[in-house]
């Protein structure tokens, strides 16, 4: 399976009732409240932090590569009254009617794209977004191995319909030399005698210090900035979840 079409089908479904946490909106707020608008995400997903946003009122766009999660976030829009644009699109083949003055991934979505040719077509697509002056704000972590424990460990939850949906690690490749990780994940649900069960491949693609910097430079961006999720700025050699501000050069 393509990584672009990994949330797709039972995994959308199953995305919002499992996941673990929510985006927290407010660096993103901070983000468009500094580099102005308007705004895209890209990865919006079913919505978060997108649908936060634009109920503050902030003009933020979309673009998502599964027409599943765009599906729920147009519900969940129209539940909550909110108008909202988005695009059913790869974030490495952008083609958008307008520019941003900020383009942003809430999370560590980049780490999406499978390796350096993608990120490298979609920072590429990031720089011709960019309107005059624009800003990218792109956060990115090295993801850790899967705990030996957590293989096989189920975690559960009731979807509204009463069905029972369950999401489990059957196993883990880690490539050092590639930098990637892939996940095989157990999707399940089960209600009454109807069973659906999908395993699906979770590509996880990282950057070594330096890395992520040259590609920016070969797609016409340069680092500004690298903070943390709150704003702080991070010396070189810290680990965890990194913010990286683009501008374009
Ligand atoms: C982990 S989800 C995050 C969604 C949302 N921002 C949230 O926090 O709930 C990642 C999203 O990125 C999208 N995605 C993955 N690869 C993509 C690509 N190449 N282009 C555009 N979107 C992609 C997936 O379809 C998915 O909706």
């Amino acid at each position: 399976m393509d990584p672009a079409d990994f949330y797709t089908g039972i995994v959308a479904e199953l995305y919002g009732p499992l996941k673990s946490f929510s985006q927290d909106p407010e660096p993103y707020a901070a983000f468009i409240e500094q580099a102005g608008a308007p705004a895209l995400e890209l990865g919006c997903g079913d919505g978060d932090p997108l649908l936060e946003l634009r109920r503050r009122g902030l003009e933020v766009d979309g673009v998502d590569s599964s027409a599943d999660m765009l599906e729920r976030l147009r519900r969940r829009a129209g539940e909550l009254g909110i108008r909202v644009s988005v695009f059913h699109q790869r974030m490495e083949a952008l083609r958008l009617p307008r520019r941003y003055r900020a383009v942003f991934l809430a999370g560590p979505t980049f780490t999406l794209l499978p390796d350096d040719a993608a990120a490298l077509a979609a920072l590429r697509g990031i720089r011709a977004h960019l309107a005059e002056g624009g800003t990218a704000l792109v956060p990115l972590f090295t993801p850790a191995p899967t705990a030996a424990g957590e293989i096989g460990r189920v975690r559960a939850a009731a979807a509204p319909d009463g069905a029972e949906l369950r999401v489990s690690v059957v196993a883990e490749q880690r490539d050092e030399a590639a930098r990637t990780q892939t996940t095989l994940l157990r999707y399940e649900r089960h209600h009454g005698s109807d069973s659906t069960v999908v395993e699906r491949p979770w590509v996880m693609h990282w950057y070594a210090p330096g890395q992520f910097e040259e590609l920016s430079t070969a797609a016409g961006l340069a680092v500004s900035a690298v903070t943390d999720p709150e704003g702080r700025p991070v010396p070189a050699g810290v680990s965890g979840l990194l913010h990286f501000r683009l501008r374009a050069t």
